[in-house]
């Protein structure tokens, strides 16, 4: 598969091989250190990021660089996108350049695939599509669960707390989750900030944090700035009064659970900031492990495995 552009693409044998050439990048020391090779020497990967980032894409950038590929950041803001060209030419003219993928953030859902659709020679790696899919974050994600769980996915419960609706991290680690066989997934949210359409009978919808008894993992969402005063929320104190996850709710509810944030996170909002900063967070690990994660990824897309 030259193109990763969302989980469902994938099933548990191509997750697991990508989550083990991961490991292999990785020490096993306390703090892991990241152990690159050259497999990609003579490659040209381009970060096109058209929405902000800055874990995705300086670990995207740290992975091909661990690798030994060549690695070019479009900066968007001074492209010709800004002079009108559309999203088919500029990306054509990447293609052109000798670039053998390109990695790509996109706010509008789709755009990776329409990218694929346009260069058809060479790589599309997914960095978060709007609200549709961001599958290497939900790769870093399993691959933190694996480092840290002493069960097997299929006898995991995992909690996922937050913007549920406008989360595409929730989207991909929910289809991650089900692809390695696990069957206790809990979304938490308020009714407003609820998927349609995700729950079944291994995904279940909870509307307070009783969701959160019992797991072994709780995955935090950041509640958008953007939308935190707007009507559909009654404004931070109040979401921090009901979703907010501290360390006395997991010490009672979750008191074995592993806590994870895909960052950035807002302390006081969707997390006391005693909680992040506790020894049972992966907040950090979870960065690091995004490093290995992409490695594998961009191996994987570029056949160099
Ligand atoms: C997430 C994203 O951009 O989708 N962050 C990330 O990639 N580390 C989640 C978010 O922005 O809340």
């Amino acid at each position: 598969m030259r193109h990763f552009l969302q989980i469902d693409d994938f099933d548990a044998n191509a997750l697991h091989a990508r989550l083990a050439l991961a490991q292999s990048f990785l020490s096993n020391d306390d703090v892991p250190q990241i152990q690159g090779d050259n497999r990609l020497v003579g490659k040209v990967i381009i970060n096109a990021f058209f929405e902000n980032s800055t874990r995705t894409r300086t670990t995207f950038e740290l992975a091909a660089r661990h690798l030994g590929a060549m690695v070019v950041n479009l900066d968007i803001a001074r492209s010709s996108t800004a002079k009108g060209e559309t999203l088919a030419d500029t990306v054509q003219n990447l293609e052109a350049m000798g670039a053998h993928a390109l990695v790509v953030r996109h706010h509008v859902s789709g755009a990776p695939h329409f990218i694929a659709k346009c260069c058809p020679h060479i790589s599309i790696v997914n960095a978060g599509d709007g609200q549709h899919a961001h599958p290497t974050q939900a790769m870093l994600d399993m691959l933190t669960i694996l480092r840290h769980s002493n069960k097997d996915f299929a006898d995991l419960k995992v909690a996922i707390v937050g913007d549920i609706k406008h989360s595409r991290v929730a989207r991909s680690d929910t289809s991650a989750l089900l692809a390695l066989g696990c069957g206790d997934i809990r979304l938490i949210a308020p009714p407003t900030l609820m998927a349609k359409g995700l729950a079944n009978d291994k995904v279940r919808a909870f509307y307070d944090l009783s969701g959160i008894d019992g797991v072994d993992i709780v995955i935090a969402l950041r509640v958008q700035n953007e939308r935190i005063d707007s009507p559909v929320l009654a404004g931070s104190a109040a979401y921090y009064r009901d979703f907010g996850l501290s360390l006395a709710q997991i010490k009672q509810r979750a008191p074995d659970a592993w806590v994870m944030h895909p960052g950035p996170i807002n302390r006081g909002v969707e997390i006391q900031s005693a909680l992040a900063d506790d020894e049972r967070a992966l907040i950090l690990r979870q960065v690091r492990y995004g490093v290995a994660s992409r490695m594998a990824v961009l191996a994987h897309c570029l056949g160099a495995v």
